[in-house]
């Protein structure tokens, strides 16, 4: 028996689960806590005794749930200054074709990690993408054949220091260790897509309350990542805004009247509410509404496009279109709207592949802390299947931290597992 537990900071919410793995392989979730974020925005740390209380809240009702102890989180890292970039690189073996093995694998990332590294940001995930192996592309898994050169697409991710540090600060002032970190919207993407959909290209948004986490997939791995700083609250403080309502109330509003699509609402429809300093409940317009929620929508969208042109992705590749999750993708019309914004295929993800309280974690808020979860599960699933000789000493000595080998290593056989 294994456990996992795994720790989302978000803007809204903090969450804590419990996997708990079993002899089959199979991962039973066995606790959850939750508490409402304080202390923390975007990802970043605003206070930190509120942070680690919040923390401490969802750890103690995960354990008490779960009936064990905790003492290790897998965690769960996003903000504004999460972004990746694509290094191309070959390294060369030997004149005549030898078995590819890790080493050669490790080589290639470790080279992209040299190349990417910029002052003020720390690497995440290295992920090798696109190998050809001597004249040959399309390679999808190149080990145990045969090369003398191999070349690989490595995609980095990477996120500023100071984000990254006071995320783990919170977590270790909290009395847990570090076991691992993934980038979240990896871990959401995770919970969320199927292998088909990855490799016939899609994007998976996870739009939470302050942040709005990207993946684009393209031929079954990584090709960009990253994450616009705008989210469901922002929706939130504009209905409160141009209503003239507390934020509590435009909750409320967003939750049981909003809709993400201006035109498909009736002229007639209204709803009632009290606005600020009126002594009466005044009707709106669901329309007008609707009209808010809309063009907070447009712009997040309009920044993810810009950010995927960028990239130079091309939409009419992505044939399995969005997979929209976290909190927001609960809005009323967002498959719609995003169908009509991007003009593709669009669902709403759900996290699955994990057994126990599914009532509760199916729920795309939970995208993240599945995914993580998932994420921490496929790694331990490689531990045991073995690993080169070199990453195997590494390993001893260098398992918690996702700087050394191992970790570059982890983000990649997630992709080939
Ligand atoms: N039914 C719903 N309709 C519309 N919005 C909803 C609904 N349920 C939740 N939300 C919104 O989802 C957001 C919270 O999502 P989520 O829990 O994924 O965020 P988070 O992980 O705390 O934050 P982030 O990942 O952005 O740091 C809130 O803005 C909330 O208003
Ligand atoms: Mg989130």
């Amino acid at each position: 028996m294994r456990l996992i537990t795994a720790l989302d900071i978000g803007t809204s919410k903090v969450v804590a689960l419990v996997g708990e793995v079993d002899s089959y392989g199979d991962l039973h979730i066995i606790g959850i806590g939750e508490t409402q974020s304080k202390g923390i925005d975007r990802g970043y740390v605003t206070r930190l005794d509120l942070a680690v209380n919040s923390v401490l809240g969802a750890i103690k009702e995960a354990q008490e749930m779960a009936g064990v102890k905790l003492a290790t989180v897998v965690l769960g890292i996003s903000g504004p200054t999460l972004k990746s970039q694509n290094e191309k690189d070959t390294v060369s073996i030997s004149s005549q074709p030898v078995e590819i093995d890790y080493s050669h694998i490790e080589r290639l990332i470790d080279r992209a990690v040299m190349r990417s590294r910029e002052e003020g940001y720390e690497i995440l995930s290295a992920v090798p993408r696109k190998f050809i192996l001597d004249e040959q592309e399309g390679v999808i898994d190149p080990l145990g054949l045969l090369g003398s050169r191999i070349s690989a697409e490595v995609h980095v991710a990477k996120v500023g220091a100071s984000l990254l540090k006071n995320a783990e600060k919170v977590v270790l002032n909290s009395g847990m260790e570090i076991g691992g970190k993934f980038i979240s919207p990896l871990a959401s993407a995770e919970a969320v897509l199927t292998l088909e959909e990855k490799e016939e290209g899609v994007i998976a948004i996870d739009l939470g309350a302050g942040l709005t986490d990207f993946v684009v997939f393209s031929e079954g791995s990584v090709l960009v990542t990253g994450c616009i700083p705008m989210g469901g609250l922002n929706i939130t403080k504009d209905i409160a805004h141009f209503m003239k309502v507390n934020s509590e109330q435009a909750e409320r509003i967003k939750i049981e009247n909003g809709y993400a699509l201006v035109d498909v609402i009736n002229e007639g429809d209204r709803i009632k509410i009290k606005p600020r300093g009126e002594e009466k409940e005044v009707t709106v317009s669901k329309k007008q509404l609707a009209e808010v929620i809309q063009i907070r929508l447009e712009e997040i969208m309009e920044r993810l496009t810009e950010l995927l042109n960028l990239h130079g992705v091309d939409l009419n590749t992505l044939h399995a279109g969005i997979v929209v999750t976290g909190g927001s993708a609960k809005l009323a019309g967002m498959k719609e709207f995003l169908e009509r914004y991007f003009d593709l295929p669009v669902r709403v993800g759900y996290p699955m592949g994990v057994i126990g309280l599914k009532e509760k974690v199916q729920d795309p808020s939970y995208a993240t802390s599945v995914g993580l979860i998932k994420l921490a599960h496929k790694n331990l699933a490689f531990d045991k299947k073995g690993m080169s000789q070199r990453a195997q000493e590494r390993k001893s000595d260098n398992t918690l931290s996702l700087s050394g080998i191992m970790a570059k290593l982890r983000a990649f056989f997630k992709d080939i597992m």
